[in-house]
């Protein structure tokens, strides 16, 4: 399986040594040649959850351009989500006839480009392994995960299990049946855990006590929730069971509630979860946005929650826990907004 790893940063660089190590044959695409060069000197070095792996001399890493005449089987997308979506079409061409893209991306990457890209070219995956890059080169493994591959409309496939049994060699790989539900059921995740420690500024154990922090999580969580279950997703348990207890459209805080959130903050540092990177908030609350505009189910949050990020990286504002009350504020004005009609005051006023 001629197989190339494009993105060689925390999740790359991590499958990338082991796979190397484990004898299996795969080329390395980085996004200039400054950083093949970089990486073709210093090598790749693993550390922490999994043992060391050291592959030092590393011959088959080069800019991304350079593979362009190429044909691959395999080509494992391993950059943030925003340059998955830049470069995707560009690699479907470097695809051999039976090849397939395996986007690994939190948030709609794979569905997005499943739409994207001529039918039957992705194949759907996940992470739950979690790495950190220390340095170019240097990584961290950080827990035991595993990564996740099927196909996006559900079911199982030969191609899906050959490339586990592939990728298997070095990391662990597991097929799932059911890719839209285990997508969206990380999602939920991540458009909260995640985003809101992004734009607070904060791990999720320290935000959560913050004003207001636990009301727009909640919010942000039901929202998106609602979004899955119109897009039809099959929810299934990934890091905490995807339904609160007692969720019927709405969350209802109780015991068994406190229960359900104290397992979340765990699953949330158990796979570094926590300090949300900004950058991907667009295919994150942004595809539950688009998808919620789409289905007719409401997404003030979500969409005010973008709206802060967008200003965070813009640079007009800074993370802190306060924007978490005003991301709510802004939210809570919206839906009066929206309430708000021509019609609804004249017959008020009559
Ligand atoms: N790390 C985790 O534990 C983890 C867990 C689950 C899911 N994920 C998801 O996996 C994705 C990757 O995460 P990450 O932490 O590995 O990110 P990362 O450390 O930023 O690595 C991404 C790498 O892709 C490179 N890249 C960007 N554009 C490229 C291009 N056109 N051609 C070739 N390489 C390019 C980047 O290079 P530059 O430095 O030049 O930008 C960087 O080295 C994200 O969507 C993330 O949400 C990560």
């Amino acid at each position: 399986m001629r197989t190339l790893i494009v993105g060689v940063g925390a999740l790359g660089g991590v499958i990338a040594a082991r796979l190397l190590e484990a004898g299996v044959v795969a080329e390395l695409a980085t996004r200039d040649a400054a950083a093949a060069r970089r990486l073709t000197q210093s090598g790749l070095r693993v550390s922490g959850v999994g043992g060391e792996v050291v592959v030092s001399r590393l011959t088959t890493v080069a800019a991304l351009d350079e593979y362009r005449r190429r044909q691959f089987d395999l080509i494992l997308l391993a950059t943030k989500a925003h340059d998955a979506m830049a470069i995707a079409s560009d690699l479907g061409e470097m695809l051999s006839p039976t090849g397939v893209l395996l986007p690994i991306q939190n948030g709609g990457v794979s569905h997005l480009l499943h739409e994207r890209l001529p039918h039957g070219r992705v194949l759907a995956g996940l992470s739950n392994l979690g790495a950190t890059m220390v340095s170019p080169g240097i990584y961290e493994q950080r827990n035991a995960g595993h990564l996740l591959v099927g196909e996006i409309d559900g079911g199982g496939s030969d191609r899906a299990e050959s490339v586990q049994r592939w990728l298997g060699r070095g990391v662990e790989v597991k097929v799932s049946h059911n890719m839209p539900g285990a997508i969206w059921s990380k999602l939920l995740l991540n458009c909260s855990v995640t985003t809101l420690g992004a734009v607070a500024g904060l791990t999720m154990r320290e935000y959560v006590t913050a004003p207001h922090a636990l009301d727009l999580f909640e919010r942000t969580y039901d929202e998106a929730l609602s979004v899955a279950l119109a897009a039809g997703a099959r929810l299934e348990r990934m890091l905490v069971d995807p339904f609160p207890p007692g969720w019927e459209g709405r969350t209802i805080r109780d015991g068994a509630y406190e229960e359900w959130m104290r397992e979340v903050l765990e699953a949330s540092m158990l796979q570094d979860l926590e300090r949300g990177r900004p950058t991907e908030v667009e295919l994150i609350n942004g595809y539950v946005v688009q998808r919620g505009q789409a289905l007719g189910v409401p997404v003030a949050v979500n969409a005010a929650i973008v709206e802060t990020v967008r200003a965070i990286t813009r640079g007009d504002s800074e993370p802190s826990p306060s924007l978490l009350s005003a991301t709510l504020a802004r939210a809570q004005a919206a839906v009066r907004a929206s309430a708000w009609t021509p019609g609804s005051v004249r017959s008020g006023s009559t």
